[in-house]
């Protein structure tokens, strides 16, 4: 059974690009040939500061957000990084199998570290080797991942090669499985660049706690161009995003909801798709709020995934510490 693992950061803020980049990927994933794991990683967020008690609410949020959005943790093993003292442990061995080199050489670290000279955190540095250790210690075949993570997950590779070669046969050698561009959504005060919690704007992206007000305003206020009829083009990057968001949250294709706004200009087009945004969304919101409100049925679910996730993890260090002597 193919085993397909992948992991987000506990953020405040879940954007529909998240949704339909990240999270409905791995809802439709959950099909009985494949056997998934989704985490989150509390242990990478800290890797810039942290306010622990907003840590802690972003956690249960992610959580919430994923059984909301149709993870079903009897399908996903649902679980907390953290909770898993596995992944820290394994961390500490590839840390003295990396090289210096190949750390500074990830675009991610240099992007984050760029302006902070000496005072960036090792945790920040050693963040890739880190998610190799959460890839590695799972047999994991597939790693679904957005384009920014292929170099993390190009390093795990390496590093599983490398300790196959150095101990024999230990760690499954994982594939990157890079999401296609059609789900990548762009901002929508900048359609050039992809829709991001940290954007300068908060009329960049719809927060998945957006309600309808919000919706209605920061989709009114998405930058089109100067055409006035509805079409889509890539010459259009602004129209087109709103009518890939369209499509998603209709599953209409963009051809249907182009004729059905044949002649009217975008002031109706807006309010259609912000209407259709907010259906949307009021059932998720509906069931994370449900969730959130249930925080013993929470922390119970991620204890269940902790254990089966440590049941797996558990075995393969064992493996570990034989290959490299440690085990007396
Ligand atoms: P953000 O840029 O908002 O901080 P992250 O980098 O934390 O988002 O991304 C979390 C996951 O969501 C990643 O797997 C990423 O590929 C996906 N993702 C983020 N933004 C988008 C987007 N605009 N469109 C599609 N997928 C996205
Ligand atoms: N670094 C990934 C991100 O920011 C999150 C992550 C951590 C991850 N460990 C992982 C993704 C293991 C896939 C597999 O998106």
């Amino acid at each position: 059974m193919p085993r397909i693992l992948t992991a987000l950061q506990p953020s405040g803020i879940l954007h529909i690009g998240n949704l339909f980049g990240a999270i409905e990927p791995m809802v439709k994933l959950q099909v009985d040939d494949n056997e998934n794991l989704l985490f989150i990683v509390d242990y990478h967020a800290i890797t810039v500061p942290q306010e622990p008690a907003e840590l802690r609410r972003n956690i249960l949020f992610a959580t919430a957000t994923y059984l909301a959005a149709g993870i079903d943790p009897e399908k996903t093993i649902l679980f907390q990084q953290s909770r898993v003292s596995e992944h820290t442990e394994l961390a500490w061995i590839l840390n003295c199998l990396v090289h210096m080199g190949e750390l500074e050489r990830m675009t991610q670290y240099k992007d984050k570290a760029r302006g902070k000279g000496e005072s960036v955190s090792v945790g920040l540095f050693d963040y890739p080797v880190l998610m190799a250790a959460d890839i590695l210690l799972y047999d994991t075949n597939v790693v679904p991942v957005g384009e920014d993570q292929k170099q993390h997950v190009e390093l795990a590779r390496d590093l599983a090669e490398r300790f196959n070669s150095r101990f024999g046969e230990t760690f499954v050698v994982p594939q990157p499985q890079i999401r296609k561009e059609g789900a990548r959504i762009m901002g929508l005060d900048d359609p050039e660049k992809k829709m991001s919690k940290s954007a300068s704007s908060e009329k960049n992206y719809i927060s998945l706690m957006d309600d309808e007000k919000a919706v209605l305003k920061k989709i009114k206020a998405a930058v089109t161009d100067s055409g006035s009829t509805i079409s889509y083009e890539q010459t259009r990057p602004g129209l087109a995003n709103l009518l890939t968001i369209y499509s998603l949250v209709t599953g209409k294709p963009t051809d249907q909801i182009v004729n059905e706004y044949e002649g009217e200009g975008y002031g109706d087009f807006k309010v259609g798709l912000a209407g259709a945004v907010s259906a949307y969304l009021a059932p998720i919101q509906e069931k994370i709020n449900g969730y959130l409100q249930d925080e013993p049925k929470l922390l119970a679910i991620l204890e269940t995934g902790a254990a089966r996730a440590q049941a797996i993890a558990a075995k393969k260090m064992e493996l570990v510490r034989q290959k490299i002597g440690v085990k007396l």
